[in-house]
């Protein structure tokens, strides 16, 4: 659609100058300011003249017929003025014609803007705290993120994941007094994380008690873990090595919900890397006359900026969590000398960032303004019995095998002779979550309700990877159809479906620019229903005319591709047989 609005708006700028010839107007701002059409009955595409009104000193109206006046294009089928608009009707069989060859020759590249001229972004995201139970909390983060990235690597940016994981805090001081009171090797060795999630909980329901199970609250256990953790900063080598150990217990743990997901980081620097480097930042805010004494603490004054005070270091001088962002974020800048340095986590912590991003940026480095924080809504679940042995914490795990074992049930039905039905149910019970949550945008508090999640009806993973094996199955069936020819429009799914096809470009852009992958998850679901569409009202395979034929089989290997690409971008396996 890109190059078409170009050309459109080339000629658009060409009427303009015939009003004024010193107009100045370039085609680039043109096709930025064409507009879909609310309703199909006004055309394509619409340029609204009003907005030129002031700088031409004419009536919309005037802009309009003077750009209707000659105006004749090759992809346009009709113009007309309405009002203060420029209506265009685009000509299908051009569309068709120019978006399957533009499909077929970019393939893999096709939809991407190609503006990221090699920039390097930065994003940090998952970033779990490790010891601690991974659940639904850290879906958003971990899907948005990854999704954010791909969009970038599509756009032709060099990304760098980080993993940040949350390897250093009390949550290990917590962790060390229930395994030296109630853990031994073995169990924990073997029991892999249920291991880990059983001993934290109990520590946890031990220290604050749980009236439920008649467990009275012991605070002091909250000191001996305090204690525990203190021994591991001041280097205590023995609590270090379980530490070493419970952290690549729970990296291996995760990692089996990355690999579900097919996500991968380039770097797992986490929280324990930073002692080092943070003496150095904080000695440059005091330098700089920027850390102020608060009862003990130090901390860095926002009131100015409307915000609460950037806690740099606790009154017995150890750091915080802010501390450590700003020393990571000056090890990224000189490690990767970013353009962007992209954060994802839930909302609840944009205070949290906007404050040591001001903090950076009243420090003087120049990257300041190069940080950007992309928060989510909160994520709860009813209407599914999930076992919440963690109490209120439920398991990305688990979420992810309940998914997969229904999809199976669903599937035994409808296709029991399915090879590799495992894997498959896997691949479909994990996307429909993942979907499932990323067709909201992202700011949307959800609610998940399993069964639609998981239905194959509906707007849901299921129904759009079904979808894409559908295209497939049609092309394996489809040897030996003459493709290349001239494409021949014989029905208007035809025309609706290239049009649907020809906008992912735009789609990609939007999703970048507003840091939302709910763009591409709902641009799927518009493919997806337009190229049912055409299945159920044309014959693709048993068309008798061959010229016909072959234009359905290039529609519909050109949704396979497009449907492919987006799926990459929001973590939905491309799965041929369901
Ligand atoms: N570990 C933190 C948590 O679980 C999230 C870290 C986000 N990244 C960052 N650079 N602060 O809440």
């Amino acid at each position: 659609m890109q190059t078409i609005k170009k050309r459109i708006a080339d000629k658009i700028v060409l009427g303009v100058k015939r009003i004024n010839p010193d107009a100045e107007i370039n085609a680039q701002e043109v096709a930025g300011m064409l507009e879909y059409p609310p309703d199909a009955n006004m055309g394509d595409l619409a340029f609204p003249c009003f907005k030129l009104s002031k700088t031409l000193r004419r009536a919309p109206v005037q802009i309009a017929q003077a750009i209707a006046e000659d105006f004749a294009d090759e992809a346009v089928a009709r113009a007309e003025v309405v009002g203060g608009y420029f209506n265009l009707s685009l000509d299908g069989a051009y569309l068709t014609r120019h978006t399957l060859a533009n499909v077929a020759q970019k393939g893999e590249k096709y939809g991407s803007p190609e503006n990221g001229d090699g920039k390097v972004v930065v994003f940090d995201y998952s970033s779990p705290n490790l010891a601690k139970p991974f659940h639904i909390g850290h879906l958003g983060t971990t899907v948005i993120g990854h999704s954010l990235r791909k969009l970038h690597e599509f756009a032709g940016y060099r990304c760098v994941g980080i993993n940040y994981v949350g390897d250093w805090g009390t949550q290990f001081g917590k962790l060390i007094v229930a395994y030296k009171k109630w853990g031994d090797r073995e169990t924990v060795e073997n029991g892999g994380v249920d291991a880990l999630v059983d001993l934290y909980v109990r520590i946890n329901n031990a220290i604050s008690g749980n009236e439920e199970l008649g467990i009275p609250a012991d605070p002091a256990l909250a000191d001996e873990a305090r204690a525990e953790f203190c021994k591991m900063e001041q280097g205590d080598e023995e609590n270090l090595e379980l530490w070493r150990w419970l952290v690549k217990l729970s990296l291996k743990a995760n990692d089996e919900i990355y690999a579900q997901l097919g996500i991968t980081f380039d770097s797992y620097k986490g929280e324990s890397n930073y002692s080092n480097e943070m003496p150095v930042q904080v000695q440059k805010l005091r330098d700089a006359g920027l850390l102020k004494l608060d009862d003990g603490a130090s901390i860095v004054d926002l009131s100015e900026y409307n915000m609460p005070p950037c806690l740099i270091l606790k009154r017995d001088g150890s750091s915080l969590y802010p501390t450590r962002d700003i020393a990571a974020a000056y090890d990224r800048k000189q490690l990767y000398n970013f353009d962007k340095s992209v954060y994802v986590t839930s909302a609840g912590q944009s205070l949290h960032f906007a404050q040591w991003f001001k903090v950076v940026e009243l420090m003087g480095y120049d990257w300041a303004d190069k940080l950007v924080h992309v928060p989510y809504g909160t994520v709860s679940i009813n209407g599914a019995k999930l076992a919440t042995r963690t109490g209120n914490v439920i398991l990305l795990r688990d979420l992810f095998a309940l998914a997969t074992e229904k999809v199976a049930s669903i599937m035994e039905e409808k296709n029991p002779d399915l090879q590799n039905k495992e894997k498959i149910a896997e691949e479909i019970g994990v996307g429909a979550i993942v979907f499932y949550y990323l067709s909201n945008t992202r700011m949307k508090d959800i609610n998940f309700v399993m069964e639609d999640a998981l239905s194959f009806e509906g707007n849901t993973g299921p129904y759009v990877q079904y979808t894409y094996a559908r295209a497939c199955s049609i092309l394996s069936r489809a040897e030996g159809v003459e493709k290349g020819g001239k494409p021949v429009i014989s029905a208007p799914e035809e025309v609706a479906l290239a049009k649907v096809l020809a906008t992912f470009e735009e789609k990609v852009r939007e999703a970048l620019d507003t840091y939302e992958p709910s763009v591409i998850a709902r641009y799927i679901l518009s493919v997806a229903a337009a190229f049912n569409r055409f299945y159920h009202n044309c014959t693709i395979l048993g068309a008798e005319d061959a010229a016909v034929k072959a234009t359905r089989v290039a529609l519909t290997e050109a949704t396979k591709i497009v449907l492919g690409n987006a799926f990459d971008l929001i973590c939905l396996k491309k799965t041929e047989k369901i």
